[in-house]
C-alpha cells in the first residue's frame, strides 16, 4: 500500500513509519543515557526539565522534520534543497542536511564504541555474573576500556551489524529489522517492569524519578536535558527526515509523531523504573555516571533471584534498542551517497561504514593509548558527544523550526501537516516562537550571557 509516485522507496504501511521511527528515536540514550543522566543530574529535576523539553521543543520539531522530509522526497540535503527552491529562498538551507549528515557520523562512530560495550556485556551476561564484590565490577569495566582489541572488536561487529541491515534496504531490510526487534524491545520491558515491582524496589525508583525538587535545576540540567530531548528524538540529524522522505501521504503526521514521542518517553520512564528500582533494591548508588549500565546493574544481576536470566534478558533489549537506532544514523548519509553521487547501496553502505568505523576506532583508542589527548578539557569521546548533541542538534534543531515556521509558505506548511484551526496555530505558534526562543535561552544561558 504505497502511494509512492515514482521509483524512490517507501514504508510499506502506516505503521511501518511509526515502528521505524521508534525504532530510531529508543536506543542507548533511553536505557544507557536517560538513567545514568538522572541520576547525576539530581534525579526528578532533570526528569522534568527533559519532559518540558520534549513537549514544547522535541514533539513540535518531530513533526517539523518529519513534514520536511515527506514534501521533500529526498535526502537532507536534496529535500532542503527542494524545500528552498519552492519557498524562493536561498539553497544555504541546504546546510541543515549537510550538519544532519556530519552529525549523524560523528554520533554512530561513537554510538558504535559504546553499542560495543553492551555487546560485551551480553557475551558475559549469557554466562552469568559472578556474585563477587562491587569494586571488582568496576575493575571489570574499567579492563575493557583498558583494552583497544576488545573495544575495537566489538565495535567492529556492531558496525557490521548495522551495515548489513541498511545493506537491505528500506523495507526489505531497515522495516524488516524494526518489525521483528522493536515488538521484542516492548515485551522485554514489560517483562523487566514486571520483575522490577515483584522484586525491586519500584516505590524507590518511583520517588527518586518523580518527586518534585524543582531547587535541584540549574544551568547544567537546563543544558543537558534540552540536549538529551533533541538526541533522544533522534532530531536535526537528518534520521527523521529521511524515513520522512520514505513516508506516504495517508499517514497523520501530528498523531504518528506524539505517538512516537509518547512511545520514547514511555520507554525511556520505564527504563529508568525497572533500572533504579534495581539499583536501590540492592542499596546501591544512583549516581554512578556512565558506568550505571555496565557497573552497577551487573553487580546487581549477581545478587538477585533470577539475576541471570533477568540480567541476560536485558543486555539483548539494550543490544535490540541500539541497533535500531544506528541504522537510523547510517541511511541519512546512505541516501545522501546514493541519489547524489549515484553509487549502488551496496558501495555507499560500505564506503560511509568504513569511515564511521575508523572513527570509531579512534573514539575507542581514546579510552586507553590516546587517553592523554583532550580539547577544551575534554576526551576524544566527551568531544564528540558535545559537538554533536549539545551544538549541532540545537543549531540544526534552531534552524528547522526557523525554516519551518518562517520560510516555507504557510499554505504549504498547513496542507503538508494537516492540523486545521486552532491546533494549527498552536503548533505553529509554538515553532514559530517558542521552540527557537527556548533554543536560544538555553544557550545564552550557558555561555553565561543569561542567569
Ligand atoms: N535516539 C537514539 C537514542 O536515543 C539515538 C539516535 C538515533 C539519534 N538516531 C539519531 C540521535 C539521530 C540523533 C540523531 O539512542
Amino acid at each position: 500500500m504505497t502511494t509512492s509516485q515514482g521509483p524512490r522507496a517507501h514504508w510499506s504501511n502506516r505503521w511501518a513509519f511509526f515502528l521505524v521511527t521508534v525504532g530510531s528515536a529508543v536506543g542507548l540514550g533511553n536505557i544507557w543515557k536517560f538513567p545514568y543522566m538522572t541520576g547525576s543530574n539530581g534525579g526528578s529535576a532533570f526528569v522534568l526539565v527533559y519532559l518540558a523539553c520534549i513537549l514544547a521543543i522535541g514533539v513540535p520539531l518531530l513533526m517539523a522534520e518529519t513534514l520536511l522530509g515527506r514534501r521533500g522526497q529526498g535526502n537532507p540535503v536534496a529535500t532542503m534543497r527542494v524545500l528552498a527552491d519552492e519557498a524562493g529562498a536561498t539553497r544555504w538551507w541546504q546546510v541543515i542536511g549537510l550538519i544532519g549528515i556530519v552529525g549523524a557520523f560523528i554520533i554512530l562512530s561513537f554510538y558504535s564504541v559504546v553499542a560495543g560495550w553492551v555487546l560485551e556485556y551480553t557475551w558475559r551476561a549469557a554466562s552469568g555474573f559472578a556474585a563477587l564484590p562491587k569494586e571488582a565490577f568496576a575493575d571489570a569495566f574499567g579492563a575493557l576500556l583498558a583494552s583497544p582489541g576488545k573495544l575495537i572488536f566489538w565495535h567492529t561487529v556492531f558496525m557490521a551489524l548495522t551495515a548489513a541491515v541498511v545493506l537491505g534496504g528500506v523495507t526489505s531490510g531497515i522495516e524488516r529489522a524494526n518489525k521483528i526487534m522493536m515488538p521484542a524491545l516492548f515485551a522485554i520491558l514489560v517483562f523487566l517492569v514486571g520483575y522490577g515491582a515483584l522484586a525491586a524496589d519500584l516505590p524507590a525508583a518511583f520517588r527518586f524519578l518523580f518527586h518534585f525538587d524543582p531547587s535541584a535545576i540549574n544551568r547544567g540540567v537546563l543544558f543537558a536535558a534540552m540536549g538529551h530531548a533533541f538526541f533522544t528524538l533522534s532530531l536535526g540529524m537528518g534520521a527523521i527526515i529521511t524515513y520522512g522522505s520514505y513516508l506516504g501521504r495517508e499517514v497523520s503526521i501530528p498523531r504518528t509523531c506524539l505517538a512516537i514521542a509518547a512511545a520514547d518517553t514511555g520507554v525511556a520512564l520505564l527504563a529508568g523504573l525497572s533500572i533504579f528500582a534495581i539499583v536501590f533494591a540492592q542499596g546501591l548508588e544512583p549516581a554512578a555516571g556512565p558506568g550505571l549500565l555496565l557497573q552497577t546493574l551487573p553487580l546487581a544481576f549477581s545478587q538477585m533471584p533470577g539475576g541471570h536470566v533477568v540480567g541476560l534478558v536485558f543486555f539483548v533489549l539494550v543490544v535490540f534498542a541500539a541497533w535500531t537506532s544506528a541504522i537510523s544514523l547510517l541511511e541519512p548519509g546512505v541516501s545522501l551517497l546514493v541519489e547524489r553521487f549515484d553509487l549502488g547501496r551496496k558501495a555507499a553502505v560500505t564506503l560511509l561504514s568504513s569511515g564511521v568505523w575508523l572513527l570509531g576506532v579512534a573514539v575507542a583508542l581514546s579510552f586507553n593509548e590516546w587517553s592523554a589527548f583532550s580539547l577544551f578539557g575534554l576526551g576524544l569521546f566527551d568531544l564528540l558527544d558535545t559537538l554533536t548533541t549539545k551544538i549541532m542538534m540545537p543549531l540544526a534543531g534552531l534552524l528547522i523550526a526557523l525554516f519551518a515556521a518562517w520560510t516555507m509558505k504557510r499554505a504549504h506548511v498547513e496542507e503538508e501537516v494537516g492540523l486545521r484551526g486552532g491546533a494549527f496555530r498552536l503548533w505553529y505558534g509554538v515553532v514559530r516562537y517558542v521552540s527557537p526562543v527556548a533554543i536560544v535561552l538555553i544557550f545564552l544561558n550557558v555561555i553565561g550571557i543569561l542567569g
